[in-house]
């Protein structure tokens, strides 16, 4: 007893230092970033050469966007699909096996729930077998069987429609309620019953119901119960709301915010999920692919979660094509986190790559462009860029198995563009590229401070592709705040006016869904029914106009260590305008006058756009999702006086309308 009190004395100890220690890194990294603070007003001058003549063309795919299946991005996320664990196939391949989340309706005295391997899908065999045992006085009446809570509850909306489909099978007759209920059951929102003679069902049978809402709830969930006695089979069921955008399975309003960011190419579909911790659970794209029901559906071991696959190789292309964004395809180059494929036998992953390409580019007699035209796409994806792996450059047998995909793909594609895991920005690489992947997650102010680590990269070779890119850690960053995303506006100027050497960036991780946090800080985060974006996802906002633009040589003058600028020229509607764009990573107010030289026209202020807060450390929430958001305001502004005020901690950006 006296130990035990010890102990926890000695436990309450160490919590308070380490307590202690922990605020003390909290204030000192704040006390850091805010390091300039006084009460005068700084002063800072953009000298910016207007002339388009001088200016730079900015790649057309410079900004864009990278979606992983991380923090249930897809599952439980953009993939609309309500049910999880729709086949069965999560809980493993020996039987019984856990149905969870399903859940049995009922007790034991009336109902027996087990899983065997009787489907008449080939790649999932497990089906789902209900024994309904009432005695002579019957069930109950609101009768019994199984529930799917789906992801952390469904959000169901009066007056919405869901398509239910499940295949079934029993030895009798069947009266199956297909409802949508509240989360313990107790009030339904809709429901419709799957009546069947034994002769009908007597084998694995495609049963649909079309079910509309009479009410909402955002933690509502699926319910299949009878009150008749016998054996039934359930397998693949599926519920999947009608209204998605164009009806290819794509949640809308986390689609609208990847739309708002008007990405030109999308990287997928990860990450460390494509490598998997072992190769085993990798993503394998053959798996994905052909009818929904027929997949078997992974355990992504690197991020800890089960996916049904819905979201397949296809429905990434789908994703990019609806998005109007290039499709970036990132394999496994025969690396995962624990074991690896030698060069000497990588040749079947090479081909599995080259059959990756098939299905999204080959025509639709090809042997894979097939299996894409039989999924309702018969015209090819554009697929123009691949990368080999992930984060594995310093993996042993990477170098050499880079090299046969290289070579197999270049000879079957050569227009495609080849991205290599290796970084090229401080030495040139020693295999060939088209780009090479570059990774930073750092503190917000040593973000900042990189953005002119591209300044002195080599101009010839391969360019950068910095795929993955965000201001992390804590409490600097914490869930994404303020201060994360200045750090990231800085950045991301640096990459801008050093678009010559990189040809494209994206923000990572895209998504989090609150009831699976595995990554800290994302751009979206949204639950079952609600968004809302970080400001890491509103300073990306401010790149829009960027891609495709013109870069205006510009120089900074004043003591600008603490503020980055650039300046683009675009064109919008058929005007041209030219955007000034400008970071204060300080606790100081910045007055920025802009010089122009080499105007072929008048220009006058239009808008200005501010990203701040009270806070530096403030976040936005569920219940306040722009408390930071860029606030737009219309301009009026002399020629000849263009200055404008930047906030302590704040990013602005100013358009101004050249007259023609
Ligand atoms: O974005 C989260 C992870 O960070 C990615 O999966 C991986 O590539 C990187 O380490």
């Amino acid at each position: 007893m006296m130990d035990m009190e010890c102990s926890l004395k000695f436990l309450t100890s160490i919590c308070m230092i380490l307590f202690l220690l922990g605020s003390y890194a909290a204030y000192e990294s704040v006390r850091l970033v805010d390091a300039r603070e006084d009460n005068e007003k700084h002063y800072v001058t953009l000298q910016v050469d207007a002339s388009n003549a001088t200016g730079r063309p900015i790649p057309e795919t410079l900004f864009g966007i990278f979606f992983e299946e991380i923090n249930h991005a897809g599952a439980g996320g953009l993939w609309a699909e309500l049910v999880s664990n729709r086949g069965f196939e999560a809980g493993g391949q020996i039987i019984p096996s856990s149905i969870w989340p399903w859940s049995i309706i009922g007790d034991e005295s009336t109902i027996s729930v087990v899983t065997d391997r009787s489907s008449c899908f080939e790649r999932n065999k497990i089906a789902l077998r209900m024994e309904v045992l009432c005695n002579s006085s019957g069930c109950p009446s609101e009768g019994v069987g199984v529930y799917n809570p789906g992801y952390w509850g469904m959000n169901i909306e009066e007056g919405k429609k869901y398509k239910v489909t499940l295949y079934v099978r029993s030895t009798g007759d069947i009266d199956v309620s297909v409802s949508l209920t509240s989360s313990n059951g107790s009030l339904t929102l809709a429901s419709e019953q799957i009546i069947a003679l034994a002769s009908e069902v007597s084998k694995w049978t495609k049963k649909e119901v079309l079910l509309e809402a009479n009410g909402t709830d955002d933690g509502a969930r699926l319910q299949l119960t009878t009150t008749k006695n016998g054996s039934i089979w359930l397998d693949q069921v599926s519920a999947m709301p009608v209204d998605t955008y164009k009806g290819h399975g794509f949640r809308n309003d986390l689609f609208q915010m990847m739309v708002d960011l008007k990405p030109r190419f999308i990287r997928f579909p990860g990450g460390c999920y494509v490598e998997g911790a072992w190769l085993s659970n990798a993503f394998h794209w053959k798996e994905t692919v052909g009818a929904w029901e027929e997949r078997p559906g992974h355990f992504g071991d690197v991020w800890n979660y089960w996916t049904d696959d819905g979201l397949g190789h296809f429905e990434f292309f789908q994703l990019a094509e609806d998005l109007g964004a290039a499709p970036i395809w990132v394999f496994n180059s025969g690396n995962s986190h624990n074991n690896q494929v030698e060069t000497a036998s990588i040749m079947p992953f090479v081909q599995e790559a080259l059959d990756g390409i098939e299905f999204a580019r080959g025509d639709a007699n090809s042997t894979w462009g097939s299996v894409r035209a039989a999924m309702g796409h018969p015209k090819p994806f554009g697929l123009k860029y691949v990368a080999v792996g992930n984060e594995d450059c310093g993996k042993k047998y990477y170098k050499g198995n880079y090299l046969e995909f290289y070579n197999a793909i270049k000879k079957a594609y050569p227009d495609i563009k080849i991205i290599s895991n290796c970084d090229g920005s401080s030495q040139p690489l020693d295999h060939p590229a088209d780009y090479y992947d570059f990774h930073v997650y750092t503190p917000a102010k040593a973000l900042f401070s990189m953005s002119h680590m591209f300044d002195n990269t080599s101009r010839d070779g391969p360019k950068a592709f910095v795929s993955e890119y965000a201001a992390r850690g804590k409490p600097d960053a914490n869930k994404g705040n303020l201060l994360a995303a200045l750090g990231e506006a800085g950045f991301l100027l640096g990459l801008e006016k050093n678009s010559d050497v990189v040809g494209m960036v994206s923000y990572a991780p895209l998504f989090l869904n609150t009831n699976d946090r595995r990554w800290l800080p994302d751009a979206i985060v949204f639950n079952s029914s609600h968004l809302y974006g970080t400001p890491s996802y509103w300073v990306q906002q401010f790149f829009t106009e960027s891609s495709g633009a013109t870069l205006l040589s510009s120089t900074m003058e004043g003591n600008s260590s603490y503020v980055e600028a650039s300046a683009i020229s675009f064109q919008s509607n058929g005007s041209d305008y030219i955007q000034i764009k400008a970071v204060n990573f300080a606790n100081v107010t910045v007055e920025l006058k802009v010089k122009m030289t080499g105007l072929d026209s008048k220009v006058s202020a239009k808008k200005k756009k501010v990203l701040t807060s009270a806070s530096v450390m403030d976040e936005n929430s569920f219940s306040n999702p722009e408390m930071i958001a860029p606030q737009e305001t219309i301009l009026v502004m002399p020629e000849g006086n263009l200055t404008f005020v930047l906030a302590p901690y704040s990013f602005a950006s100013l358009d101004l309308l050249k007259e023609s």
